[in-house]
């Protein structure tokens, strides 16, 4: 397996943020990745492993570490019932490529989640979510190999302990695991989900008759494509922020200072504010500072219009938290990993 040395990242970070790593590997197997883990450039101490790089912020330029980008590819049937296929796909695939795949096969259950940014390997890691659909919703089971220990585990959903956009994987077995590939139990007969009302108007508008997992993906593309920024034109990460959670009480309060603020009712009795919302509201959105900027659609994601520095990004950020904790006193969480 190949060891780069003082390899560029700018291509492999939606945000399009130049770095380097002082060593790159791109395994394509579990074997070739058991090679690099093994190879004494690799510290467990001090290492990465990159997916698609669609949730992440670098801010430093030079990463004097390995950084690892994880290539294991391959999409298959592993089972079937007469209710669900099991389809395992390689880590390394990418997202919208897996749901591509399974829509083309009439399968259900992910036709919401189209057009989302990165590889299969993310779903699990952040648990994925947009349009009423998360993707606890469809796990079945993942494999990852222990680094440390250099063997291969699987982890049933309750092992994963999926929350909001987090799971094990980024809290408490952080930089313990390599996730290899995932399987998802997707539905023959499909039930869609078109609560979320943008979804029903846009496919009012697009004249769809019958619901199909594919209108509805294409459904979800158009509503996706109309908001959010393509990274692939302007470098950015999705949601840079996760939407906060408050006690009813201080959404009562909030309600009441702030008139047409956004917030969706939890089953804790507790309820998620819109971000968005509090950022537009606080005078952020369409806001440059240099070439980093809030995107002028939608306020949540982050943008970088050219020659933004991690850094630069990260200050607009804190301008953003800063300013809409004096204004709502709501603290925001960042969602984008900081590296
Ligand atoms: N809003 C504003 N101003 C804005 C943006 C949003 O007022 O600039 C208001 C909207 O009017 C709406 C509410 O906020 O009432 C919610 O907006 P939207 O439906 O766009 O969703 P979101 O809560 O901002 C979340 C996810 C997205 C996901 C969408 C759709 C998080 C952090 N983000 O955004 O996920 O696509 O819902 O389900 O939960 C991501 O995680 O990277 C991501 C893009």
């Amino acid at each position: 397996m190949k060891i780069f040395e003082n390899h560029p990242l700018r291509t492999l970070n939606t945000f399009g943020i130049e770095a380097y790593a002082r060593y790159f590997a791109e395994p394509a197997s579990v074997a070739e990745l058991r090679g690099v883990l093994k190879d004494p450039r690799f510290n467990q101490a001090r290492n990465m492993i990159l997916g698609g790089g669609s949730n992440l912020l670098f801010t430093q330029t030079k990463l004097d570490y390995l950084v690892l980008k994880n290539n294991i590819t391959g999409i298959e049937k592993v089972k079937e019932d007469a209710d669900f296929v099991y389809i395992r796909a390689g880590a390394g695939e990418n997202w919208h490529g897996l749901v591509m795949h399974c829509i083309g096969k009439g399968y259900g259950g992910i036709e919401n989640l189209s057009l989302i940014p990165g590889n299969v390997g993310a779903g699990p890691m952040q648990n994925i979510g947009a349009y009423g659909v998360e993707f606890k919703e469809v796990f079945h089971e993942l494999e990852a190999l222990h680094i440390a220990e250099d063997h291969i585990e699987r982890f049933n959903a309750a092992q994963c302990r999926f929350g909001y956009r987090e799971s094990v994987f980024k809290r408490e077995a952080r930089g313990w695991y390599v996730i290899t590939s995932v399987t998802l139990r997707l539905r023959k007969k499909p039930v869609f989900n078109t609560a979320y009302g943008a979804i029903a108007k846009e496919l009012e508008v697009m004249g769809a008759t019958e619901l199909s997992v594919a209108s509805i993906s294409q459904a979800v593309c158009n509503i996706r494509r109309s908001k959010l920024p393509d990274p692939a034109v302007i470098g950015n990460a999705g949601s840079f922020f996760k939407n906060p959670e408050v006690s009813a009480e201080t959404f009562a309060l909030l309600q009441t200072g702030f008139l047409g603020i956004v917030g969706y009712p939890l089953d804790n009795g507790r309820v998620k504010l819109a971000a968005g919302w509090l950022i537009e509201q606080a005078g952020w959105k369409g806001r440059t500072l240099g070439d980093a900027g809030v995107h002028k659609l939608q306020a949540l994601v982050l943008v970088n219009y050219g020659k933004a520095t991690g850094k630069e990004i990260f200050e607009l950020s804190q301008q953003v938290l800063d300013s809409v904790l004096e204004k709502f006193g709501v603290r925001l969480e960042r969602e984008v990993n900081i590296v």
